[in-house]
């Protein structure tokens, strides 16, 4: 039986829906905390149990007959170490054999507060659990491109504070369809894997495939964090979401976001989605 967390979320329900084109939805179970919104897993046939990551005796009641658990790491801006170490300890408890955690890809040392901090102390906690563990050091997903350079497309200037650094970008159905291969298959005991895209871009190259599908010169500005930020708020975020959105470009800038992997590749059987595909196919539908 596997269970998977976060299941009314994006990742946790687009790799149930992946985990369904092969297993059985009998050895499939869902973690969610709001039951109202997993009625359609419920008439798929997936077994739905309803646990918050902060309630521990429901954690341990869920994950009761279940050999394999996807942690899909809690949000940003919550206690999130406690809530992991919550559902490694349920797990331990229960008798789950493998957990396997969605962490964020660390290609350099960087550390961004809110997200690799609770991260590496989270890896840390499971590899002394004593549980077999698969450590998925998943990128920066390309649906997240939208709220660092807006989901417009740019006049004629892309501002981002990320100076030369990359990011090899992965779509997110293609993270949950290699990641439901992963659950799926053999050899992956006390393995970490990036599951990054096969290619890093520039916020130059972004620039670059923006400018040729619309047809006019846009050019990448690479500014402080500062008035990034500020534009940011006068676009009407708050300072706290800006301020996060700036952390990321300094995380590209220093290249944690940039390393490639071949894991999602293999694990799709095919190139994943290119730069100048995700770019026509969100900015410009139809064209
Ligand atoms: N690699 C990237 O670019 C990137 C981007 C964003 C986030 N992330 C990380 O990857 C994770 C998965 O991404 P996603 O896109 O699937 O995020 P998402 O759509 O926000 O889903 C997060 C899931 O976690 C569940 N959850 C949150 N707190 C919980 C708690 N206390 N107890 C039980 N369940 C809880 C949510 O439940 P509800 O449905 O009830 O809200 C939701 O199902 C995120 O949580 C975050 O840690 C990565």
């Amino acid at each position: 039986m596997i269970l998977v967390t976060g299941a009314t979320g994006g990742l946790g329900r687009q790799t149930i829906d992946f985990l369904l084109t092969t297993t059985p939805a009998a050895e499939i179970v869902a973690l969610v905390r709001d039951l109202s919104k997993a009625t359609d897993l419920v008439r798929r046939g997936v077994d739905v149990r309803q646990a918050d990551y902060f309630d521990y005796p429901a954690l341990v009641q869920a994950f009761r007959g279940i050999d394999k658990v996807l942690l899909v790491s809690a949000v940003a801006f919550t206690d999130r170490l406690r809530q992991h170490q919550n559902v490694i300890d349920a797990a331990k408890e229960a008798g789950v054999k493998h957990l396997f955690y969605t962490s964020i890809q660390r290609s350099t040392h960087f550390v961004m507060p809110e997200v690799t901090e609770s991260d590496l102390a989270t890896e840390a906690y499971l590899k002394a659990s004593g549980l077999i563990y698969t450590i998925l050091k998943n990128g920066y997903y390309f649906e997240g491109l939208g709220y660092l350079i807006g989901s417009e497309v740019p006049d004629t200037e892309l501002l981002f504070p990320a100076g030369e650094g990359k990011i090899a970008f992965v779509k997110r159905t293609e993270l949950a369809a290699a990641t439901a291969a992963l659950l799926t298959s053999a050899g992956h005991d006390n393995q970490e894997y990036t599951l990054s895209g096969s290619e890093a871009y520039s916020f130059h190259d972004i620039a670059r495939e923006l400018s040729a599908l619309a047809g006019r010169p846009i050019v990448y500005k690479s500014s402080e964090l500062a008035p990034y930020i500020a534009q940011k708020v006068a676009a009407g975020f708050p300072e706290v979401v800006a301020n996060f959105f700036a952390q990321w470009g300094a995380a590209a800038k220093h290249g944690m976001l940039a390393g490639t992997h071949d894991t999602v590749e293999r694990m799709l059987g095919h190139k994943p989605t290119s730069l100048r595909e995700y770019l026509k196919t969100t900015y410009f539908p139809g064209a």
